[in-house]
């Protein structure tokens, strides 16, 4: 049977879950004190994130004919994993902005965003475990599965910093580490959550992961090209520290002469200065790395539509699909 789900119902269910998402973390982290500890904590929560992942949770959990209202709680578990992550990743990438405000170890300082980064995970754990579910135990498996990838993600991001022949490989293996993982993992916590069989899981396991390297390869796009102030981060942050993303390495392959030194210098250098990414951006428009990225982009989510197929829920399985077509196009 072929559902017809708009485009327009897709985005309707999106901001009526966003905002349902967004009311229950509201009413997380209510204890007053140690306040250094718990404002942080309802600061990032209170930005402008856009709850991808937790929506993903429940769209899983819908899409093997299960409920959302079940999901809700581990739905939650995962978007309060992602925050944490953010924070010390914010430490690690030096970062100033998030959401367009300060970042918390610039709002506060580093042992703040530290600490209350550590308390969050063991609240993201403890609503896992209040789950309407018989398999919290999976859902906690999923939980730390998920942290454990992300964090050899991590270091794989930051040992590339420094490497100086990192490889396009190297690149997408650490991708799918560090946000690929937390993206399968919010669906297949979704499905567990919805009382899914082996087979539905792998299938949305691998609907995530493809739809995570798209999503962070898009990340990584946004974090030079977005428009002015869209992304709520500094504009080149990446190139600013060397990162070894995707639009560097392959415009390293595509250029020669002096715009082909001047991005093997950001290789050099582990980085470059601000001032200058205005040029990078100039060279990326230019050698054509930018038309590679989106295709790459477009094959990813492509490939991960039909894994969705055999999922039980026709609606379900179409509101995956839709989503994942809503980000492709994401310019923030
Ligand atoms: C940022 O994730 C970190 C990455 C994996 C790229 P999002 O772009 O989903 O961040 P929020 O939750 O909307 O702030
Ligand atoms: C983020 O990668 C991955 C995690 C937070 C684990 P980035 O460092 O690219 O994320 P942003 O761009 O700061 O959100
Ligand atoms: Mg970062
Ligand atoms: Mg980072
Ligand atoms: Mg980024």
């Amino acid at each position: 049977m072929n559902m017809s789900i708009t485009q327009e119902l897709v985005e309707k269910k999106y901001r009526l879950y966003h905002n349902l998402i967004n009311e229950a973390l509201a009413s997380c982290f209510s204890a007053e004190a140690p306040v250094t500890l718990y404002a942080p904590a309802k600061y990032i929560l209170d930005g402008k994130g856009k709850r991808i992942r937790p929506f993903l949770t429940l769209l899983a959990s819908e899409a093997v004919c299960g409920s959302s209202e079940h999901a809700l709680k581990v739905a939650l578990a995962v978007e309060i994993l992602h925050n944490f992550t953010l924070m010390h990743d914010d430490i690690m990438d030096q970062a100033e902005l998030r959401h367009g405000r300060p970042t918390v170890h610039k709002q506060w300082n580093a042992n703040v965003a530290i600490l209350s980064g550590d308390m969050m995970i063991a609240y993201a754990y403890e609503l896992a475990l209040q789950s309407p579910s018989s398999r919290q135990i999976e859902l906690v498996h999923i939980l730390n599965d998920a942290n454990i990838t992300i964090c050899e993600g991590q270091a794989l991001d930051i040992e590339l910093e420094e490497k100086k022949h990192a490889t396009i490989a190297d690149y997408l293996d650490m991708i799918a580490k560090k946000s690929g993982r937390l993206i399968s993992a919010a669906l297949e916590a979704g499905g567990v959550a919805g009382n899914a069989t082996d087979e539905q899981l792998n299938n949305l396991v691998t609907f995530g992961e493809k739809i995570g390297r798209a999503f962070q390869i898009q990340d990584d796009f946004l974090d030079i090209m977005a428009d002015d102030g869209k992304s709520g981060k500094i504009a080149g942050g990446d190139v600013i520290n060397g990162k070894k993303t995707y639009l560097l390495l392959r415009s390293i392959e595509l250029t020669s002469g002096d715009d082909h030194r001047l991005l093997q210098s950001i290789i050099e250098n582990n980085g470059i200065s601000a001032e200058r990414v205005p040029e990078i951006r100039s060279i990326y428009q230019r050698c054509g790395v930018l038309d590679e990225t989106r295709l790459l982009i477009r094959r990813d989510t492509e490939n991960a539509l039909s894994a969705v197929d055999k999922l039980p829920h026709a609606e379900g399985r179409e509101y995956l699909k839709g989503f994942a077509n809503i980000l492709v196009k994401r310019d923030f």
